[in-house]
């Protein structure tokens, strides 16, 4: 586990600023949410989030086991998949694969994350502020103020073409009509982008969710009411993970609704947590008291991500 002071010390830009970088004074404020969470009970996180994070979990496998759908315990989880495509490089361009899941009658896109280091200086790095969404993808954004974080945007945009070609070929080859976005830490960032990309693309008949653990603030308040109306992003925030608190709101980031908080190390008491940034969740945390191990689990059922369970 690093400790505070080595995060700080990958951070120089972030000592430049005037408050710490983790969100300290974030919790209070109109576009700070105050509801009381609820439990989130196990049957509810075996039927909507257990899935999705599997898959999140095999996209840090190789391509080639991926495609082979043989990369040891992360695919043996899931039965009877078939592989339809994957892009990225596991390097500047992270991995996305498309899979078809017969038993969930669904299409799957895992985006491939990055480990709590990386996505700490990505997200700190002051080159990387808010700018534009790109509007001629989303034209129907135009003149609503919106903006995303640069090196979220620009990494999306070099799989997005191969990316939705391959999922409407899948949808049409495969007759389903449901797609499962998914993805951890700097993953679940590209599976914002990559759902409204989605879910602007389909037919309306098409069911578009987008589930995240580990996610990062991707982008201002616009950006976050346009997800929640238009998409529905469901992600997870791990105790006391710093990334799910950065960037900061004071630079203008806002998370969306639809955080479900895991409260302890039991992996079996979650809560949900109403609205964006409710201060009672990830969003409250204490910035001295930072775990990165929670960054990468165990969330629940003893799954953690990283390439380390990948057989190859
Ligand atoms: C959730 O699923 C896991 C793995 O299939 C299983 O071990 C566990 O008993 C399930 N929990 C509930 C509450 O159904
Ligand atoms: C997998 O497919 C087989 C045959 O198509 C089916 O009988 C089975 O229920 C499916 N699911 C699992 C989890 O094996
Ligand atoms: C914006 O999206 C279009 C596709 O709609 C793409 O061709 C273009 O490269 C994107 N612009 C940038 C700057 O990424
Ligand atoms: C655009 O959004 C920013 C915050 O992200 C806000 O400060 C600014 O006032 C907004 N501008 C308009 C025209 O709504
Ligand atoms: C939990 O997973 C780890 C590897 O990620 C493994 O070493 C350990 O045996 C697992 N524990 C249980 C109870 O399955």
């Amino acid at each position: 586990m690093l400790s505070l002071l080595s995060i700080f010390c990958l951070l120089p830009a972030a000592l430049a600023l005037p408050m710490p970088i983790f969100g300290l004074g974030d919790s209070t404020g109109d576009d700070t949410a105050t509801g009381k969470p609820t439990p989130f009970s196990l049957d509810a996180v075996n039927s909507t989030l257990l899935r999705p994070a599997q898959f999140a979990r095999v996209a840090y496998c190789s391509s080639q086991s991926i495609a082979q759908w043989s990369c040891g315990a992360p695919c043996d989880a899931l039965k009877n998949i078939t592989f339809l495509q994957s892009g990225g490089d596991q390097g500047l361009v992270p991995l996305y694969f498309i899979a078809h899941d017969p038993d969930d009658q669904s299409l799957v896109v895992a985006h491939e994350g990055t480990d709590a280091k990386n996505i700490l200086s990505i997200l700190n790095d002051a080159q990387f502020g808010l700018v534009a969404l790109n509007a001629t993808r989303f034209p129907e954004t135009a003149g609503k103020n919106i903006t995303v974080h640069d090196g979220f945007q620009k990494t999306f945009e070099r799989t997005a073409d191969s990316l939705l070609a391959g999922v409407m070929s899948g949808l049409k080859s495969t007759g389903v009509k449901k797609v499962v976005v998914t993805g951890h830490s700097l993953g679940a960032a590209l599976a914002t982008m990559t759902g409204a990309m989605i879910k602007d693309a389909v037919d309306p008949s098409v069911d578009v969710s987008v589930t995240g653990f580990g996610l990062p603030r991707g982008g201002n308040q616009a950006w976050a009411d346009f997800l929640d109306s238009q998409v529905g992003v469901t992600f997870v925030s791990n105790q006391n993970d710093p990334v799910p608190t950065v960037p900061p709101k004071f630079l203008g980031f806002q998370h969306t609704s639809g955080e479900i908080h895991i409260v302890d190390d039991s992996q079996t008491n979650l809560i949900a947590c109403p609205g964006q940034d409710n201060e009672n969740c990830a969003t409250g945390n204490n910035v001295l008291d930072v775990s990165v191990q929670n960054h990468l689990g165990p969330y629940f059922d003893n799954l953690s991500f990283g390439g380390s369970q990948c057989s190859s």
